[in-house]
């Protein structure tokens, strides 16, 4: 079945290094792709955006976050109408590293997700636990979601991620229980959406072997900075 992978690179890569990954290795990467039917949305910084567009103005780029405006006095921020002006076609939000060190809030998530979804860009909503909070799951979730969900009709694609904190770059998982339990609060939360539900936090190939039956796709951090073990994971979806 066709799954969405998406790339997020953060800020891993410096500039030359990021643009040098997509001359040498995107070109086999996508030959890998092509002979799957899944989707893979490389997200680099902002400042490699333009790079990767037009080297490649035919695949799905995505971009890691956006402001909250479209335009106006926010300096150092990024307007969804410059990504959309860029060819970009998915953008991550609510990122957990984005809520814990950047305090970014759900009426903040809420606001990007609406300008993204006008422009027709697609959200990536991140949710799940952002620290030790593993057992209030379902409240959590279910607070997470509130704004977010009146914002799609039903015909909008929404796309959300579930990312525990304590599984991103920890090489810690959830057990296949806790992960079914947390992507069916969600699935019932968003009966009534057109939803693709994703799961990101320490994936290598072998976990997306076992994961994917349950999930629409993956958010990959770590994984995704190397060519090789990216294409392992998108043959072994
Ligand atoms: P990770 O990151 O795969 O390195 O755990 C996932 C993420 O932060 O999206």
């Amino acid at each position: 079945m066709k799954k969405l992978i998406i790339a997020n690179w953060k800020m891993q890569f410096s500039h030359n290094q990021a643009c040098s990954w997509i001359e040498t290795e995107l070109p086999s990467l996508q030959e890998t792709v092509a002979s799957t039917e899944h989707e893979l949305v490389i997200c680099p910084s902002f400042t490699e955006l333009q790079y990767a567009t037009s080297c490649f103005p035919e695949l799905p780029w995505g971009a890691q976050d956006c402001g909250t405006a479209l335009k106006g006095a926010y300096t150092g921020e990024v307007s969804a109408q410059s990504l959309k002006d860029m060819g970009i076609r998915y953008t991550i939000i609510g990122h957990s590293e984005r809520r814990l060190h950047h305090h970014e809030t759900d009426v903040q998530v809420a606001q990007k997700t609406e300008l993204l979804l006008e422009l027709g860009i697609h959200p990536i909503i991140c949710i799940g636990e952002v620290g030790e909070e593993k057992e209030q799951t379902p409240d959590l979730l279910t607070r997470q979601l509130s704004l977010v969900k009146p914002l799609y009709t039903a015909y909008d694609l929404c796309i959300i991620a579930y990312e525990p904190a304590w599984a991103i770059g920890s090489g810690q998982l959830p057990t296949q229980e806790e992960l079914r339990n947390a992507l069916s609060t969600i699935r019932g939360l968003l009966h009534d959406k057109n939803l693709l539900l994703l799961y990101g936090g320490s994936i290598q190939a072998p976990h997306a072997r076992l994961f994917s039956p349950l999930v629409d796709g993956f958010l990959l951090g770590g994984a995704s900075l190397n060519s090789e073990e990216l294409k392992k994971i998108i043959l072994s979806c």
